[in-house]
């Protein structure tokens, strides 16, 4: 009776758990997540949206996110989707992703001197999507699309090998719910980084040959226009 008890609190505490150790059983990462869902967030972006028509999403409270130094507004639903690796080491665990979000912030903010993370989402190779600056922010990750489209990178350095089938669910849905949610055009254009941005390897070779099998993909230079 006395360790069933103390089993339930454990769980108990290993589910309120965030990001700092604990590994979240899998079956109840959904429930764990959408109890943060109205964590604030610095703007607010996940009340936006009807989290029932998304995946899971691991809010900046959830991962520990620092506060950005400014942001700007961007204008919604927007008509590209721009997809990224981080050219970093990959994860496949809760926390092993939130350590390389807050990695990734980290890197973004001193050494780049960027406001924040560059991407409105990341994905884990642990299946879960990562909020970064969300829906409703202008991004950092090419000029000119910054403000017109999300940016999307998957964690991990996809050169020569493949994202997990998980992780390509995960860009999958949360296209998906940007649609649903009207943060992103219905008959959006998908590109990789190479092709916003010239001289760029991102999203590595690997991947960079697997999105062009997906839907709305769009072959060709899409270079920001010169005027
Ligand atoms: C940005 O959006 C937020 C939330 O909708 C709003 O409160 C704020 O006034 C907006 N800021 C600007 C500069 O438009
Ligand atoms: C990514 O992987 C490729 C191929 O293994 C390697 O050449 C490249 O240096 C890696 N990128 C980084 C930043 O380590
Ligand atoms: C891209 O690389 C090519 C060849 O190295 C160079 O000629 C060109 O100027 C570069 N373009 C930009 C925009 O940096
Ligand atoms: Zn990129």
């Amino acid at each position: 009776m006395w360790k069933e008890s103390l089993l339930v609190v454990l769980s108990l505490v290993a589910f309120k758990e965030i990001c700092d150790g604990v590994h979240i059983i899998e079956g109840l990462q959904n429930d764990h997540v959408h109890n943060h869902w109205k964590n604030i967030d610095e703007g607010g972006s996940m009340n936006s949206v009807d989290a029932k028509a998304c995946p899971t999403i691991v809010t900046r409270a959830d991962w520990k996110a620092r506060t950005p130094r400014d942001r700007y507004n961007m204008t919604t639903p927007v008509p590209f989707v721009v997809l990224h690796h981080t050219d970093m080491a990959e994860c496949f665990t809760y926390d092993d992703c939130c350590k390389m979000m807050r990695y990734i912030q980290d890197f973004h903010m001193d050494f780049r001197e960027w406001d924040d993370i560059a991407y409105s989402f990341l994905v884990g190779e642990d299946g879960l999507v990562y909020e970064g600056r969300g829906w409703d922010t202008v991004g950092s990750h090419a000029p000119w699309y910054n403000f017109r489209s999300l940016g999307v990178s998957i964690m991990g350095n996809f050169t020569t090998k493949l994202p997990n089938q998980r992780a390509v669910d995960a860009v999958s849905s949360i296209i998906n719910c940007a649609i649903t949610n009207k943060k992103l055009d219905p008959d959006y254009v998908l590109i990789g980084h190479r092709q916003a941005t010239p001289n760029r390897t991102c999203p590595g070779e690997a991947l960079y040959k697997e999105i062009q099998t997906w839907p709305h993909w769009k072959p060709g230079d899409h270079f920001p226009p010169k005027h």
